[in-house]
């Protein structure tokens, strides 16, 4: 029998705002786990080895997560029992369905299972441009931008895990990219690392000029919604597409109203596309557009790269949800847990 401590990332109150560390998210040092016997119903037992912290959490945390229970997400991890077909003790796996814990079971049918080569790319890489932000950026680019080279893209947060992805996407595509972040470090590294066409730092300059100076817009990847959403449709070409990727603008807001788009008749009269999308039922209705075959290509030839925030231990998750949702982190964040 062996019983061995299994620290995890609990979740202990609702937020009706950002998620406070220590009052909404808390981590427990002292419960334990038998890893011989403790009942995996079909699925794994998994050593977790780091995990991606997203800010779409902070929206599992209004409706999904249970109080009192550990948050879950994406991991990798090495098996130390299974009872899956085709999982032995000592693989490696991905997932973005395991609770945050040392010691993870993994149920059968937990989103995007999948074993994973240890040395075919870093732990980090495999939940960074290798996982669900690159995944989203290429499937929801290919299934919805309709992109022609030489059409304007607007890219909200493009200096995040997403938006980055998009934005050199975009760019090998031959299209102008535009990109705003919310720091001067931030435009500096999409402009001089990225090599982006145009950056600007939405809290400093107006979007109206900016847009004014390097419109019209024909594709916006929105990843923030609200007044920003209102004044791009504003300068939007006709048949211009909108791919409304996330609304951070709103996960924390209190009362989740959300603010109210006025030049909604645009979308009429220009004849906009507006698209929503969730990248894992996009990727079962329209398939993969080829990203587990050519991203690990581009990710070796530099094409892709994004940047990477790599905290230890999963005391550092509460503050980190919090930082992504306030937009201190500098690129996908990413926890390592233990070693393998
Ligand atoms: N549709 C899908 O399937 C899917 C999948 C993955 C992610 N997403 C969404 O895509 C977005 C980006 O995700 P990511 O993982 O790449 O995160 P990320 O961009 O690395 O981190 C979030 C960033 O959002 C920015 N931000 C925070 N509050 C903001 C506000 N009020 N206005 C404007 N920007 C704000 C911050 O950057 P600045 O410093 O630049 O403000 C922050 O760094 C998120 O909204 C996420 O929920 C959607």
């Amino acid at each position: 029998m062996t019983t061995t401590k299994n620290s995890s990332v609990i979740f202990s109150s609702r937020p009706d705002g950002f998620p406070i560390p220590g009052e909404h998210l808390q981590v427990t040092n002292d419960a334990t786990i038998n890893l011989d016997s403790v009942p995996l119903h079909g699925g794994l037992l998994v050593k977790t080895i780091a995990l991606s912290v997203d800010p779409y959490y902070r929206i599992l945390m209004d409706r999904t997560y249970k109080l009192g229970e550990p948050i879950f997400g994406h991991i990798v991890g090495r098996v130390i029992r299974s009872e899956l077909e085709g999982y032995n003790p000592g693989d490696y796996i991905y997932t973005e369905e395991a609770p945050f814990q040392e010691y993870a079971v993994v149920t059968r049918g937990a989103s995007q299972l999948r074993r994973i080569e240890k040395d075919a790319a870093t732990w980090v890489q495999y939940l960074g441009v290798l996982g669900m932000v690159t995944r989203t950026a290429w499937i929801g680019y290919y299934a919805l931008a309709k992109a022609k080279k030489g059409e304007t893209i607007l890219v909200s947060t493009a200096a995040g895990g997403v938006g980055s992805a998009v934005a050199q996407i975009a760019k090998e595509q031959g299209l102008k990219v535009i990109g705003s972040a919310g720091s001067d470090e931030k435009v500096k590294y999409l402009k001089e690392e990225l090599g982006l066409d145009a950056a600007f730092n939405y809290k400093t300059e107006d979007l109206e000029a900016v847009l004014k100076r390097e419109g019209p817009i024909d594709i916006y990847w929105d990843h923030v919604g609200g007044k920003t959403l209102e004044t791009v449709i504003g300068n939007m070409n006709p048949v211009g597409r909108v791919i409304i990727c996330g609304v951070i603008e709103q996960y924390n807001s209190k009362d989740n109203t959300g603010f109210g788009v006025k030049n909604f008749s645009l979308i009429h009269s220009r004849e906009l596309t507006v698209a929503g999308f969730w990248v894992n039922p996009l990727e079962k209705r329209e398939g993969d557009f080829g990203f587990f075959k050519e991203m690990p290509k581009l990710v070796r030839e530099g094409k892709i790269k994004i940047r990477e925030e790599v905290r230890h231990g999963l005391d550092t998750v509460p503050q980190f949800l919090l930082d992504i949702q306030k937009g201190k982190n500098v690129g996908k964040a990413v926890v390592i847990v233990a070693d393998e």
